[in-house]
């Protein structure tokens, strides 16, 4: 038996800019992960079992862009063991679906590794992330790259398009408070329709993520400087241009609201946008009071989470 996990993630500035070369900044969630677990069985052929989306299926009867499927061949022919049999593969994951915070990401993640470890054929960091970044473009479309690099690092990282990554350096520890608004969001619906407005209005647009880009380095010069508390503003910011380029909703906008009404340093939506989550900058007293105020104001589920 193998076994590999994987964390969640959040994006904490730069979301859709950096689809265009602008940086980002993206953590890993610990509190949230997916597990995947390979053993050995009698039957012939690869096995799929991912029972928190009702799936349990032979390799051999997923079609090649079905990205679970799709993950498991990729890793296989890079592993060169792609006639191997025998093998049943089980996916859990605590990550919620479609809202932001890297379910699909993570359980490429674990499924790469644990199969890496099962064949006794490690993988450097980098690997698994281009291996997982196959996956993404399944999923995504026209993916950054940003979602993989977090979730293979599990380290907070700045993050440009096309650049070697850089892991931060968080001088001192903050606390964030994740908000779920519980609509199913589609990442890859979000990232289209802001292409096809950029296309509209290139100006514009290249003004706008090239604001949200110089956010995103602000907020780095402040991680790594040891001021975590004068990131509020630069949330609030953010979540301005998002609403600009219109991937925010009014769900979003109001717990967003919710979150300063209630006491936060700031807080903005994350990732694709149009439902998922949103993020709020606290003080760590406070992280209770602002989630009790979230859950309050509609959010289907909150997390507190430390970045470090
Ligand atoms: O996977 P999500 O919903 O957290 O969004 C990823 C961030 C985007 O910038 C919107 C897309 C991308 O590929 O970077």
């Amino acid at each position: 038996m193998s076994k590999a996990t994987a964390p969640g993630k959040i994006i904490l500035f730069g979301e859709h800019a950096v689809v265009y070369g602008h940086p980002a900044l993206a953590v890993p969630v610990t509190q949230i992960q997916a597990e995947v677990r390979i053993d050995r069985i009698i039957s012939a052929g690869i096995r799929i079992n991912a029972p928190d989306i009702q799936r349990n299926d032979k390799l051999d009867a997923l079609a090649p862009s079905q990205p679970l499927a799709a993950t498991v061949r990729n890793t296989l022919t890079a592993l060169e063991a792609g006639s191997l049999s025998g093998l049943s593969i089980l996916i859990r994951s605590k990550i919620p679906v479609a809202s932001g915070l890297g379910s699909g990401t993570a359980v490429s993640v674990a499924i790469i590794r644990a199969l890496a470890k099962h064949l006794k054929k490690p993988l450097t960091d980098e690997q698994v992330s281009a291996l997982a970044y196959k996956t993404e473009k399944l999923y995504h479309g026209t993916p950054s790259g940003i979602d993989n690099t977090v979730v293979t690092y599990a380290r907070p990282v700045y993050f440009v398009k096309g650049r070697a990554i850089e892991i931060l350096q968080v001088k001192k520890p903050f606390t964030i408070v994740i908000g779920d608004t519980g609509i199913p969001a589609s990442t890859k619906e979000a990232v289209r329709d802001v292409r096809t407005q950029r296309h509209k209005n290139p100006m514009r647009y290249e003004t706008l993520f090239s604001a949200i880009g110089s956010i995103a380095h602000t907020a780095r010069q402040l991680i790594k400087g040891g001021m975590p508390e004068s990131l509020g503003p630069l949330m609030n910011e953010n979540h301005a241009l998002l609403r600009s380029i219109k991937v925010s909703s009014p769900e979003l906008d109001h717990l967003v609201e919710t979150a300063r009404a209630a006491g936060a340093l700031g807080a903005k939506m994350s990732g694709g946008g149009r439902g998922g989550n949103m993020i709020a900058l606290v003080q760590a007293k406070k992280a209770g009071t602002v989630a009790k105020s979230l859950k309050e104001a509609g959010a289907k589920s909150t997390i507190i989470t430390k970045i470090t």
